[in-house]
């Protein structure tokens, strides 16, 4: 399998904004300050900085210090001065399928009024906004409208539930949040706004709350603090003329939550200069993105990779995005590949479980449809087997598009081992590093493993999209990535991973106690802590076993409180809590009681023997174990 390769047409090399790898690589990790500074000079900055990298404060690297410019700016206000200007930006499809489009004009009027609207609330430089949203439209408008006067922006994925939206209100201290009254999902209205209700609650911070009229059930509204959003924008405060304010380089831009090792979400901070520069240069020379091509990054804009490349990238690149509400297979699996076809798409970028369950149709569906458009074709969130790979290069991608299996994470903001167009292609890897970073697979000691074997992933180098901190926990961010190889100043991704012969990076999986389902992150400790919440639990430990579809599924293991009897009822009740506390997304596949859990004489749960157990696999090494 390690030595397959696919290769890329004479036409997509012939075309490709970058087109070609080895050389352009050495130099870029020779001189990374010299390679940034350029693609920073094709970005608009109010005042240039002074120098472009500072890391005297190790490991909280600052990029662009001194310099002054917005995201916004560039992803918007720029483009008004050329002929960008009418370009469509936006096209938007809801999933009862009605359609609205935007100019890059037309985005900066929506933008500049609902930055009004948010002044006219007191909204200002350097707070937190939290937005719970949809995929609307809106939700773009209201992340660009933060950026553009200067707030910063937090994003919770729609798919959250009552616990998880009210723990992020409450760290980010928002005192404002926008919403929506609630949003479709595979036909059924998710109740966005009850939610909300129930987290403000629990946040004694909000005093505004801005809701958008999405679906028109019933709501509860509070007075004087709940505003209609189209209210607002409709009043004469709502003007579209509104300046960008100047930020400096390091900013905050946003935050975003993450799940960790601990059952405290993390709000990973980016910040407008590095982030811009990263971001877009990763778009533009992994996605080959041109004038003429339509870009569809089929994620949520809640989740970091809808951030990166729904919104900022494109944008500053001057693309035309697609952005749909909806399930893939809603009211039919061949719903996406409709899509393509009506709005001749020529980029699609979306995860493996995507994929695998799109795939789990036949083919009969995306061969209705007229897939000509595409040129290329993108994989994130985890790792893609060969199969689906192999599949989507055949079937979606005709065997003319190449696929661009870009590994990153929350924190990177942008893609760090990823292929570039003209790179010849293994499925199932994401090649080697993007320009400028160094990585290696090591030992616990630092010591590079051999070639094909497994080890700890890290990054060697800083680069501009890195986050820049935890919010509020600068030390829990130094402990979590940067403590284990603290002596060499290395990144730890988290991930396990090998390099083979041909210096090709495999991603393997995760080695903390994250859980990727669907490519969706969690961690075991969210989960558990959501358990143990519940009346009839006293102790419980959540593990991954794979899963066909979805990557990994969530199988629980439960210590029930004396007195309380187990059964298939409670075990119901318990997965159904799990949902409502942090999502549907983290319901567990089973529940199974039991008397005891392993532990290892400190008292934490072992989860890789209950792992093994579940696997029928040996437990390895037990001689920490207490019971
Ligand atoms: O385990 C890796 C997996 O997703 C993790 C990061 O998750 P998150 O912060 O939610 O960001 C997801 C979107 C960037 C990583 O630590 N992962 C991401 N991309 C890939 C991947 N695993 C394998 N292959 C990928 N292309």
């Amino acid at each position: 399998m390690d030595s397959e390769f696919f290769y890329p047409s004479k036409e997509v090399v012939k075309n490709a904004n970058v087109k070609e790898y080895d050389n352009l690589y050495k130099k870029s990790v020779e001189n990374p300050e010299g390679f940034w500074s350029e693609r920073a000079k094709t970005l608009e900055w109010f005042k240039k900085w002074e120098k472009v990298l500072d890391d005297s404060n190790k490991p909280f690297y600052k990029w662009f210090v001194g310099g002054k410019i917005n995201i916004v700016h560039n992803a918007i206000d720029r483009h008004l001065k050329t002929w960008r200007r009418n370009k469509l930006a936006v096209i938007w499809e809801g999933e009862p399928g009605d359609v609205r489009t935007f100019s890059y004009h037309a985005l900066n009027r929506e933008v500049s009024k609902f930055a009004n609207v948010l002044k006219s609330m007191g909204v200002r430089k350097g707070e937190i906004v939290t937005i719970y949203m949809p995929q609307i439209p809106e939700l773009m408008f209201a992340m660009l409208a933060c950026a553009k006067i200067g707030a910063a922006h937090s994003v919770v994925y729609g798919g959250f539930s009552v616990e998880a939206l009210a723990g992020r209100i409450q760290d980010a201290k928002s005192r404002v949040v926008l919403t929506a009254d609630g949003g479709f999902r595979r036909g059924k209205i998710t109740d966005l706004k009850g939610i909300v209700n129930e987290a403000v609650k629990r946040s004694a911070t909000v005093e505004v709350c801005i809701v958008v009229k999405r679906t028109g059930h019933e709501v509860f509204m509070e007075n004087d603090r709940d505003f209609w959003y189209h209210e607002l924008m409709g009043l004469p405060i709502a003007s579209a003329k509104c300046k960008t304010e100047i930020m400096d380089s390091e900013d905050m831009l946003f935050i975003l939550y993450t799940s960790g090792t601990t059952g405290k979400p993390k709000g990973l901070l980016h910040t407008h200069g590095g982030y811009a520069v990263y971001t877009s240069t990763t778009h533009k020379f992994v996605f080959d993105i041109k004038d003429e091509d339509r870009w569809w990054c089929a994620a949520d804009p809640g989740w970091v990779t809808g951030h990166s490349y729904i919104v900022y990238a494109p944008l500053i690149n001057g693309a035309t995005i697609l952005m749909y509400e909806g399930a893939p297979n809603h009211p039919y699996p061949n719903r996406w590949w409709q899509m393509i076809e009506k709005y001749g798409i020529s980029i699609l970028y979306t995860s493996p479980t995507a994929i695998r369950g799109l795939m789990r149709f036949g083919d009969q569906w995306p061969q209705r449809h007229d897939l000509t458009s595409l040129r290329l074709l993108g994989s994130v969130g985890e790792p893609i087997n060969p199969e689906a790979w192999k599949w989507y290069h055949k079937v979606i991608g005709q065997e003319k598009c190449p696929i661009m299996d870009t590994w990153w994470q929350t924190e990177t903001g942008g893609f760090m081992i990823t292929p570039l167009p003209i790179t010849p292609l293994k499925p199932g890897s994401g090649t080697k590093p993007f320009f400028g970073n160094e990585v290696a697979v090591v030992d616990d000691k630092g010591n590079e493993v051999p070639v094909g074997e497994e080890g700890k992933l890290v990054i060697k180098t800083p680069w501009p999209g890195m986050a820049r901190t935890i919010y509020g926990d600068a030390e829990r961010y130094r402990e979590v990535y940067w403590k284990e190889f603290e002596k060499q100043g290395w990144y730890k991704a988290g991930d396990s991973a090998r390099i083979d012969k041909d210096g090709y990076v495999w991603i393997i999986g995760r080695i903390d106690d994250v859980i990727k389902v669907s490519g969706y992150r969690l961690g075991t400790a969210e989960i558990e802590s959501a358990l143990v919440s519940h009346p009839a639990v006293s102790e419980a430990a959540a593990i991954a076993l794979p899963h066909e579809v979805k990557g990994n599924s969530i199988h629980t293991y439960v210590i029930l409180r004396a007195g309380v009897s187990a059964g298939k009822q409670l075990e119901e009740e318990l997965k159904n809590h799990v949902s409502k506390e942090i999502g549907p997304i983290a319901k567990p596949e089973d529940v199974t009681f039991v008397d005891s859990l392993p532990k290892t004489r400190s008292g934490k749960i072992m989860r890789r023997v209950l792992k093994a157990r579940a696997q029928g696999l040996d437990a390895g090494d037990l001689t920490t174990l207490e019971e």
